[in-house]
C-alpha cells in the first residue's frame, strides 16, 4: 500500500531561515510553482510588506496575510514560502495543515542574523533593535511551539539551500512525515475543543516530592516554572552538542527573563561519553563559573544528559538541585523521572552512579519534532511497555493511534507522554529504591539488556533491543503457561506497527545466556522474569526453567 503524498507544501519558520530560496528550488525539483505570501501580498497591495505595516499597521498586514494564505491553500502542485509571523494566526495553521505538508525550516538566530545582515532588504525592523541577536533569539523562542506545529522539520543551518530544497521535495514525495488524519493539525494542544488536562504530575518520595510538567512548548515558561518551585540565583544548564544549538537559546531566554544568572554547557552527544572523564569536564565548568551550593542544574536532553548532569548534581558540593529537562520520548518517559543517575564504566553500563531527586522535571513535548526518527521509534518501545505491564487503555490507544504518535500530532502525543509519566511516577513513588514493584518495570529488560551487552551495545539501541526483549518475555510466558497466546500476537503486531523490531540481530546464544545471567539485578545466580498474565499485567517469575529461555533466545537470536 502506497502513502497518499501531498499536492502543496507551506514552508514556515522564521525569517532568515531561507524559505523563499527554498520554496523557489523545491519547486523545481517537483515541477510545481513556488508562491511567496510576501510577494502575493505586494501583488494585491501595490505595496511591499514593510511599506504596508509602516503606513497600514501590522493588523493590515496580518489581514492581507490571511487572504494569501488562504488563497495559496486553494491551490495545487505549489510550494509556498510563508512570512516569519504567519503560524502566530491559529486561522493560518488551519488553513496551511489543511491538506498540505508543513515543513519549518530551522537555523539559529546568529546564522538567521547573518542571513538577514547579508540581505539586500535592508529597513528589517529586527535589524533595528538595539541588539538585534538577542532580539531575533527572544522572538523566535517565543513563537518556537507554534514552528513545531509543521509535519517535519528541515535544517537549513548545516545545508545549504539546495540539499534543504531536495530535503523538502523527499520527504514530499515520500509522504512519510505527512498524515492529514487530522481536523486538528496545526493547532496547539490547548487550543483544542478539548484540552487535555495539563496540570503537573507530582512524584512522591521517601527523600523528596517534585513536580513533572508536560506540555507543547514548555520549554519557553522555565525559568518561570524553577521560580515556582522555590529555585531561584544561578542555573547552569547541562546539554549535548546535539541538542544545546536547538534548545539552548530558548532555555537560556526563558531562565534569564526569570532572573537567572544562565549559562549553558555542552558535552559532546552520543552515549560513550557519558563517562567520569566527561563528567569531570562538567565540574571544571562549574567550579570555573562558581556554581554555589544553591545554584540548579538543567539537564537539558536526552537520556545520556540527564543521567550525567544528575551524577554530577548529586555529587558536585555534595549534591545541587537539578531539573530533568527532557529532549528524548526515553529519557520523557523513563531516564528523567525516579531519580537514578549514572556514569558508565568501561568495565559496563551505569556502574557509577546515585539516587537523586531531581526537584522539578520540565518535558516540552515539541522537541520530539528534531529527534532523528529511529530515537523516536526506540522511544515508544518503553511506552509499549508500560501499556503492556500496566494500562490496558493506554495499550488499546496505541493500538488505535500509533501513527498520531508516530507523526507526533500535537494533543495525542502530549497525552500520551503524560500518562506514561504519570505510570513511572506511580511506580517509583510506591518504590524509589526498586525492591518491589518498580522490577516490573524491567519486562523485556532482562533478554534486552542481554542482547546489548553482547552486541557491545553499538548496534542495537536500547528500545529496540528491549523490542526483542519482550518478545523473548511474552514467548517465555507463553510456553510455561502464563501469558495467553492471543497476548504474545497482539504485543508483536504493536512492536511491529511501530517499526521495532520482534527479533534479532544475529548473535551467539551462549553469549547472550551468559550476559543474562551477569546482569546487575541477579542475585545469587536466579533470574526474575517479568511476565504478562494479562494485557496490562505483569508478574515477577524466578522458576523459569533454563532450557525453555535457552530454546526462546536461540529462535529469535537466529
Ligand atoms: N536514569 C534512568 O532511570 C534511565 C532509564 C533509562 C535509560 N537511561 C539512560 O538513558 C540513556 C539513553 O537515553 P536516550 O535514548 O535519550 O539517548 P541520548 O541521550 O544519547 O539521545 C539520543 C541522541 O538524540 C540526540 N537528541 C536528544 N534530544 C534531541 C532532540 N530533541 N532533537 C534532536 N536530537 C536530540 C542526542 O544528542 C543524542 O545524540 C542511556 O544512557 C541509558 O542508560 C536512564
Ligand atoms: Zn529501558
Amino acid at each position: 500500500m502506497s502513502e497518499p503524498t501531498p499536492t502543496r507544501i507551506f514552508l514556515t519558520g522564521f525569517s532568515g531561515t531561507g524559505k523563499s530560496t527554498v520554496a523557489g528550488l523545491a519547486a523545481k525539483e517537483l515541477g510545481w510553482e513556488a508562491l511567496d505570501t510576501d510577494t502575493l501580498i505586494a501583488d494585491r497591495a501595490g505595496k511591499s510588506p514593510a511599506e504596508i505595516i509602516t503606513s497600514d499597521g501590522e493588523e493590515r498586514f496580518r489581514e492581507l496575510e490571511r487572504d494569501a494564505i488562504k488563497e495559496a491553500a486553494a491551490r495545487e502542485n505549489v510550494v509556498v514560502a510563508t512570512g516569519g509571523g504567519a503560524v502566530i494566526s491559529k486561522e493560518n495553521r488551519r488553513a496551511m495543515a489543511g491538506g498540505a505538508l508543513v515543513v519549518c525550516l530551522e537555523a539559529s538566530p546568529k546564522t538567521i542574523l547573518d542571513r538577514l545582515g547579508e540581505s539586500a532588504a535592508a529597513g528589517r525592523p529586527l535589524l533595528a533593535a538595539s541588539d538585534p541577536l538577542g532580539r531575533i533569539t527572544a522572538l523566535k523562542a517565543q513563537r518556537q511551539s507554534l514552528y513545531a506545529l509543521a509535519d517535519t522539520i528541515v535544517d537549513t543551518e548545516s545545508q545549504a539551500a539546495g540539499e534543504a530544497a531536495t530535503a523538502v521535495a523527499e520527504i514530499a514525495r515520500a509522504g512519510d512525515a505527512w498524515c492529514a488524519c487530522h481536523a486538528e493539525r496545526g493547532l496547539l494542544p490547548e487550543e483544542r475543543d478539548r484540552p487535555p488536562p495539563d496540570g503537573p504530575i507530582t512524584i512522591t518520595t521517601a527523600s523528596r516530592e517534585y513536580d513533572a510538567i508536560v506540555g507543547w512548548g514548555v520549554l519557553d515558561r522555565l525559568g518561570g516554572l524553577m521560580r515556582e518551585a522555590g529555585l531561584s540565583g544561578k542555573a547552569f544548564v547541562i546539554s549535548d552538542s546535539d541538542v544545546l544549538p536547538r534548545y539552548g537559546d530558548r532555555a537560556l531566554i526563558s531562565l534569564r527573563e526569570a532572573g537567572f544568572e544562565a549559562a549553558a554547557f555542552a558535552i559532546p552527544a552520543g552515549e560513550a561519553n557519558k563517562t567520569l572523564d566527561v563528567a569531570a569536564t562538567v565540574y571544571d565548568w562549574l567550579v570555573s563559573q562558581r556554581a554555589e551550593r544553591g545554584s540548579a542544574l538543567v539537564a537539558l536532553g536526552g537520556g545520556v544528559v540527564g543521567d550525567l548532569a544528575g551524577f554530577v548534581a548529586a555529587t558536585y558540593l555534595r549534591g545541587v538541585p537539578l531539573v530533568q529537562a527532557p529532549t528524548t520520548v526515553l529519557a520523557m518517559v523513563d531516564a528523567s523521572i525516579g531519580g537514578k543517575t549514572a556514569v558508565d564504566h568501561k568495565e559496563g553500563k551505569n556502574l557509577i552512579g546515585a539516587f537523586y531527586q531531581p526537584r522539578l522535571v520540565i518535558e516540552d513535548v515539541s522537541t520530539l519534532k528534531t529527534l532523528p526518527p529511529r530515537a523516536l521509534v526506540e522511544g515508544c518501545a518503553e511506552v509499549i511497555k508500560h501499556a503492556l505491564i500496566l494500562d490496558p487503555v493506554l495499550l488499546a490507544d496505541l493500538e488505535e493511534r500509533a501513527d498520531d504518535l508516530l507523526h507526533l500530532e500535537p494533543a495525542f502525543t502530549v497525552d500520551i507522554v503524560r500518562r506514561n509519566v504519570a505510570i513511572k511516577a506511580g511506580v517509583v513513588s510506591e518504590d524509589e529504591r526498586e525492591t518491589g514493584s518498580r522490577a516490573t518495570l524491567n519486562y523485556g529488560h532482562t533478554v534486552g539488556h542481554a542482547i546489548e551487552a553482547a552486541s557491545g551495545y553499538s548496534k542495537v539501541h536500547h528500545g529496540e533491543a528491549i523490542s526483542v526483549g519482550m518478545m523473548a518475555a511474552a514467548e517465555i510466558g507463553k510456553r510455561i503457561g502464563v501469558t495467553p497466546p492471543e497476548l504474545v500476537e497482539r504485543q508483536r503486531t504493536l512492536i511491529e506497527r511501530f517499526g521495532l523490531p520482534v527479533r534479532g540481530p544475529k548473535l551467539s546464544v551462549d553469549s547472550v545466556l551468559e550476559a543474562i545471567t551477569l546482569d546487575k539485578k541477579v542475585k545469587d545466580g536466579v533470574v526474575t522474569w517479568v511476565l504478562l498474565e494479562g494485557a496490562g499485567q505483569a508478574v515477577l517469575r524466578s522458576d523459569v526453567p533454563q532450557d525453555i529461555v535457552r530454546d526462546v533466545v536461540k529462535e529469535l537470536l537466529s
